[in-house]
């Protein structure tokens, strides 16, 4: 059950109770492999999706569609988050099974990830999103695992939301973190945005297989694989399948994975001064740092 009063902030960031084990003992012991593949999200900006992208394209000499795994089997137990799960001491011993490369997840921020992800040559791929798009779907995600008798308003999570108090954010700091890092380490952070992969996902998937170095062949090109693999991750197939969820997101359905995926939502939830609000803070934010939002609208 999470409750928006029960964050408190660790490194500069706002965590769950819940997690915090996990999120020290990942800190302490993982040990990056330099195969592994890390998938770095700030929640509800299209981790699911990416999850299934990175899987997909990653094992496609080993499943072909009609039996890959994730007919049967969510994304977030195929992709696990590193950090949500109370792994043992013993080196993540759980996530050895995986299979290579391991591709894995976490909503830390980059200042905050194990220092053998930083130090190894394992990559990581960052997923954005647009923040009020990514505020909308966090509010309805939230306001549905809320069992409070009295739920946060759409209000309320705004004003804490612009004083950055989310799981994991503020969102600029972590979105910042990343582009950071992209900007300084281009073959190891690929700095990826929902929006884009809505506008062009043929594009975002050839340019995720070349980076994570299974770059598709001109006679897969030819055959259509990157059309199918598109089709398949889509949001419309993905959000009918009937799969099995386990792990530390057993509890939660996962068709709330699903909503609508759609870009500008936010135009359906937030006010006019709601949204002036955002787009002043997106300035102040992120306005010397090169990163734009404003061709979304
Ligand atoms: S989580 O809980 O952080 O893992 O959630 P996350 O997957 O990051 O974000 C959920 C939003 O992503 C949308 N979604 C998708 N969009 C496009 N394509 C696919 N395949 C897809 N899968 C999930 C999902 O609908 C949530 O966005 P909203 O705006 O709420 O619909």
């Amino acid at each position: 059950n999470w409750d928006y009063p029960f964050l408190y902030q660790y490194q500069g960031f706002w965590c769950a109770s819940e997690f915090f084990h996990g999120i020290l003992s990942f800190q302490r012991h993982f040990q990056a492999k330099d195969t592994d593949i890390l998938l770095a999200t700030f929640p509800k900006s299209g981790t699911t999706w990416l999850k299934s992208l990175t899987y997909t394209i990653a094992n496609r000499s080993r499943y072909t569609l009609e039996n890959s795994p994730l007919l049967t089997t969510a994304s977030h137990d195929l992709v696990p988050f590193t950090d949500l799960e109370i792994y043992g001491k013993n080196k993540f011993s759980t996530l050895e099974h995986l299979l290579t490369p391991r591709i894995l997840a976490t909503h830390l921020p980059y200042a905050s990830l194990p220092h053998s992800i930083i130090n190894s040559n394992c990559r990581i791929v960052y997923l954005c999103r647009n923040p009020l798009d990514q505020f909308v779907s966090y509010w309805h995600f939230i306001s549905k695992l809320q069992q409070a008798a009295d739920p946060v308003s759409i209000d309320e999570a705004f004003e804490m939301f612009c004083q950055g108090v989310q799981l994991f954010g503020p969102i600029w700091d972590h979105v910042l973190g990343y582009w950071k890092a992209s900007l300084e380490k281009s073959n190891k952070v690929l700095f990826l945005k929902y929006e884009d992969l809505k506008e062009d996902i043929i594009y975002y998937i050839k340019k995720l297989a070349d980076f994570i170095g299974c770059p598709f062949t001109n006679e897969e090109d030819a055959q259509g694989v990157i059309q199918e693999i598109s089709k398949f991750c889509s949001f419309d197939n993905m959000k009918n399948l009937q799969v099995n969820q386990t792990g530390k997101l057993a509890w939660v359905e996962n068709k709330l994975f699903f909503r609508k995926g759609k870009v500008g939502d936010w135009t359906n939830h937030l006010t006019p001064s709601m949204s002036k609000r955002l787009d002043n803070l997106m300035e102040e934010k992120f306005g010397e740092s090169g990163l734009r939002f404003d061709d979304l609208y």
